[in-house]
């Protein structure tokens, strides 16, 4: 039976990664689809939105740093690009970053982290507990020291979601409402996808897009199965004072650090939310916002930030990061022929979105990975699982 709908793309996916691969492929002409039963959700509606190549910078992560780096340098443009076209504000602010230490260990492991980003050749300043607090008024008396890196910023990916939506439907891509249920391959080769109503959508090239669920889709078969697992996150949000225009913001930049080996940070924008995350729990698919996770956010927030006690709570969410096996994302072809991957993002998903869109546009009108995105190829894991072979 022939499909129902074909294209020249199909994307499985209508989270920031799946929506700006359909705008970037559909701006280059190509015919394309997207299938998801609800565009613009998915972890985008929980993430805080940090873009924060430096300040999450991690040993042994190097080259992702470099994606992240090639991410981030494209965010202005990126961002102008979006607005302009759907004329929404993405609440993307250049405030910089503050990464703080409350005690004489975190302040070991900032001097550590400060050192590796000297070695990366990026830029951050050590400045000492009153300087710290002279940037941010509101941060505990108790800070030791703290590296500032002006270049980490920060968008609502809420927002950007929206925008992507938007942009999306402007560019003409067809958009399916619905749970992609099977990939359909025909003679070695992904021909498109059935849907839970039975519907068969075609497609020269399908991408698969779908976040922690990528790992999920039937009929992909094992040895292109991408390995992703959901690591769950919780996130708090908060509503800071309005600040008439002459006095002091709450909190003027993003705000973290690690707590008793907890990452905890602080992203305030300027609608007057502040976000506050997140946990990082190995428990599948849950989503079940606990009592446990928001009392150690806010715990660890408010030895921080004290005032954050007075704050109104808004909101209280759990998400799914795509994680993979080296926390970095799985681009580019698959050993089936049709079968495309844009997943895997874990952390830096949000950063990620602009060079992601960039290189899935230049895989599906070349079929070649660019140069910057080469070393996240997913055949990376089918070379090891290879070389792990017992001989
Ligand atoms: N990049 C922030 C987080 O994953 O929580």
């Amino acid at each position: 039976m022939s499909p129902t709908r074909t294209s020249d793309v199909l994307v499985v996916g209508g989270g920031i990664i799946g929506l700006v691969t359909a705008w970037r492929a559909a701006q280059r002409g190509l015919a394309t689809a997207l299938v998801d039963p609800e565009p613009g959700g998915g972890a985008a509606q929980v993430a805080a939105g940090m873009l924060a190549a430096v300040t999450e910078l991690h040993y042994g992560e190097q080259t992702l740093l470099g994606l992240n780096l090639a991410s981030a340098r494209r965010y202005p443009d990126f961002a102008a690009e979006l607005t302009e076209l759907t004329g929404h504000d993405l609440g993307y602010r250049r405030c910089g970053t503050l990464a703080v230490a409350l005690d004489a260990d975190d302040r070991a492991h900032l001097r550590e982290l400060h050192a590796l980003q000297q070695q990366s050749g990026l830029d951050s300043q050590w400045l000492t507990g009153r300087e710290c607090r002279r940037l941010e008024p509101m941060l505990a008396p108790g800070v030791r020291g703290g590296l500032r890196v002006d270049g980490d910023h920060q968008i609502d990916p809420r927002r950007l979601a929206a925008a992507l939506v938007t942009a999306c439907e402007r560019a003409g891509v067809v958009v399916h409402r619905a749970w992609a249920e099977r990939l359909t391959v025909v003679r070695d080769r992904a021909t498109g996808v059935v849907t839970a109503d039975g519907t068969e959508l075609g497609a020269g090239q399908v991408v698969l897009a779908a976040g922690s669920l990528s790992g999920r889709l039937a009929g992909v078969p094992g040895d292109v199965l991408p390995p992703v697992r959901p690591v769950k996150g919780q996130v708090v949000r908060l509503t800071m004072p309005g600040h008439p225009a002459h006095s002091t913001p709450f909190l003027s930049r993003t705000v973290r650090a690690v707590v008793r080996g907890s990452h905890v940070y602080l992203v305030p924008r300027e609608s007057g939310e502040l976000v506050v995350g997140a946990t990082s729990e190995e428990m599948g698919w849950d989503t079940t916002v606990t009592a446990g996770g928001v009392y150690e956010l806010l715990r660890d927030a408010h030895e921080l930030v004290p005032g954050i006690t007075e704050l109104p709570l808004t909101e209280t969410r759990a998400g799914l990061r795509p994680g993979s096996p080296d926390n970095a994302p799985l681009l580019g072809p698959t050993a089936l022929e049709g079968l495309v991957l844009a997943t895997g993002h874990y952390r830096n998903g949000v950063l990620l979105t602009p060079v992601t869109g960039d290189a899935l546009a230049h895989v599906l009108t070349t079929g070649e990975l660019p140069e910057e995105a080469r070393p996240f190829t997913p055949r990376r894991f089918a070379a090891a699982a290879l070389t792990e072979q017992p001989a």
